[in-house]
């Protein structure tokens, strides 16, 4: 087995000479499945609750990971909040809640299977400040 791996391993990284900087792949099978709600254009406010949903349609026969976590990211930057843990990768969504953040329309949900080695990140989502509070939509200003 070990040898089979370490094979398929050496053919994979022949056939990548091409590439300088090819990252090795885990040879394990860590499963992570795409991200499909939050998807591009979504909003959410704060202290809502939503279903983060992926694809679960389709997951190997044997998975190493079984405990997803779901996390934050603004920018090019994960943050430490955590929005749900120790839950089966397998569910295909997961309840959360929106965390009280600055608002911005740069952030992303990633899905991490196993201990975070690999991850999937939504599209873009905005998060808002309390819908009820305030009227967030911008005025547009004419030129004439
Ligand atoms: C999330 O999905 C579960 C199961 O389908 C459902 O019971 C729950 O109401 C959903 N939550 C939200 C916020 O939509
Ligand atoms: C994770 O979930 C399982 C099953 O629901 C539970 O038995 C276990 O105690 C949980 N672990 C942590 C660290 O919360
Ligand atoms: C927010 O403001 C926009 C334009 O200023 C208006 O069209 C919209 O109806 C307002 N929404 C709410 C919820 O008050």
């Amino acid at each position: 087995m070990k040898f089979s791996l370490f094979t398929l391993f050496m053919t994979a990284a022949a056939a990548n000479l091409g590439g300088a900087a090819a990252t090795p792949l885990d040879p394990r099978d860590v499963y992570v499945p795409p991200v499909l709600y939050p998807h591009a254009g979504t909003v959410w406010f704060v202290g809502q609750r939503h279903n983060v949903t992926w694809d679960n349609s389709n997951p190997p026969k044997q998975i190493t990971n079984k405990i997803g976590r779901i996390m934050i990211r603004k920018g090019d930057l994960t943050t430490p909040v955590i929005l749900a843990d120790n839950f089966s990768i397998l569910l295909g969504h997961i309840e959360v809640t929106v965390p009280w953040v600055e608002d911005g329309s740069d952030y992303q949900i990633v899905l991490f299977g196993d201990s975070g080695n690999l991850a999937h990140c939504s599209p873009s989502l905005a998060l808002e400040p309390q819908k009820s509070t305030k009227n967030i939509s911008r005025r547009k200003f004419r030129r004439n």
